[in-house]
């Protein structure tokens, strides 16, 4: 089964054809980072508007690398949430005219099995599993028990693990995006900070708002003193409160329901602290432990094509009331 699938969830305007919810034919993503750069974050008005631009670009360019015609396709694959409205709706509007033209099904797919899915195109998923999610807009711990069945044993309290990562970068003066580059400055510097570990408790729950205003109050009451601050030493800092606390909830999580399967997802799971981490553990505690090479971590519509044949099978059709969720949990 060929899938096409349409991800414009965010900055990223993505297709991808995926053959039987494994094999990836061709990806294109056509990033918009350079012109969000400037303003220090993404700007949904201007998202939205070169998700228009470029949508029927890319669903030519994936077409071409894959050397093959929408009549060789045989379903079309959308994230319709959770993500930035007017972002979502160009992707939606392109994969339901398609569906229409072509007399296709149209699956829809929620952006987080997207990102858990993107381990189906490393290696077949194995259950029961325990998948960390972990994004610029998620924080999660979700228990597997086979396909498409997602149990969530819990979350952020308040912000997303990357998104922290993207606001401690703008007090220590890294460029947007920060993440990546709060990631590779850890790795210069050292743990000198006394910043609190977060929602240290036996909860599957997290927190990053107190440890992200500990960075902020820090670093303005050393600038009221007239101290700069090490930025390679505060993302030392900080990288090592978020790895240890998601490290110790995920290992918690995986001996509470006896689960043998660890998958990480998101653009957090680039971190390379983070992958080091667990990897760590996961020899120790005889966990088989799936990270997606990193093109699969960040935004991409080929996760989205190897969620949607499962979300297919279960029996996830939408028809053409199909509308974008801004907020949506996974079910
Ligand atoms: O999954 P994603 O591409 O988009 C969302 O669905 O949110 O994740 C983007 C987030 C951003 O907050 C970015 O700063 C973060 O992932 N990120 C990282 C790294 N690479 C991306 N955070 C920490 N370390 C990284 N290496
Ligand atoms: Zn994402």
């Amino acid at each position: 089964m060929n899938i096409l699938a349409i991800e414009t969830s965010c900055d990223e305007t993505s297709v991808a054809i995926i053959k039987d919810g494994h094999k990836e034919i061709a990806t294109t993503i056509l990033s918009q980072m350079n012109t969000h750069a400037v303003f220090g974050g993404v700007v949904p008005e201007i998202a939205s508007r070169m998700h228009i631009e470029n949508i029927t670009i890319v669903i030519e360019d994936v077409l071409k690398k894959a050397n093959m015609k929408l009549t060789d396709i045989d379903a079309f694959a959308v994230t319709y949430g959770p993500g930035l409205i007017g972002s979502l709706l160009v992707g939606l509007m392109a994969a339901k005219t398609l569906a229409f033209i072509y007399n296709k099904p149209l699956i829809p797919v929620h952006h987080i099995a997207g990102h858990i899915y993107a381990n189906n195109l490393v290696k077949p998923l194995e259950f029961p599993l325990m998948a960390l999610v972990v994004s610029g807009g998620h924080t999660e711990l979700i228990y597997m028990k086979e396909h498409y069945n997602f149990q969530s044993l819990g979350s952020t309290l308040d912000d997303a693990v990357g998104e922290a990562y993207d606001k401690v970068a703008r007090v220590i003066n890294v460029p947007y995006p920060g993440g990546p580059l709060v990631d590779k400055l850890a790795h210069q510097g050292n743990d000198s900070y006394n910043l609190p570990l977060p929602l240290n408790d036996d909860s599957y729950n997290s927190s990053f708002s107190g440890l992200k205003s500990a960075v902020i109050n820090l670093v303005h009451n050393e600038k009221q003193k007239g101290n700069a601050i090490i930025p390679e030493n505060m993302a030392a800092s900080f990288q090592n409160r978020v790895v240890e606390i998601l490290t110790k909830k995920t290992m918690h999580a995986l001996k509470d329901y006896n689960v043998k399967n660890l998958i990480v997802a998101g653009g957090v799971a680039a971190n390379k602290g983070l992958r080091e981490s667990l990897t760590k553990e996961c020899i120790t505690n005889n966990i088989n432990l799936i990270i997606p090479e990193i093109k699969y971590c960040t935004d991409n519509a080929a996760m989205i094509g190897a969620a949607a044949y499962y979300a297919y099978k279960r029996g996830d059709q939408a028809d053409l009331n199909l509308n974008a969720k801004a907020v949506e949990t996974l079910k």
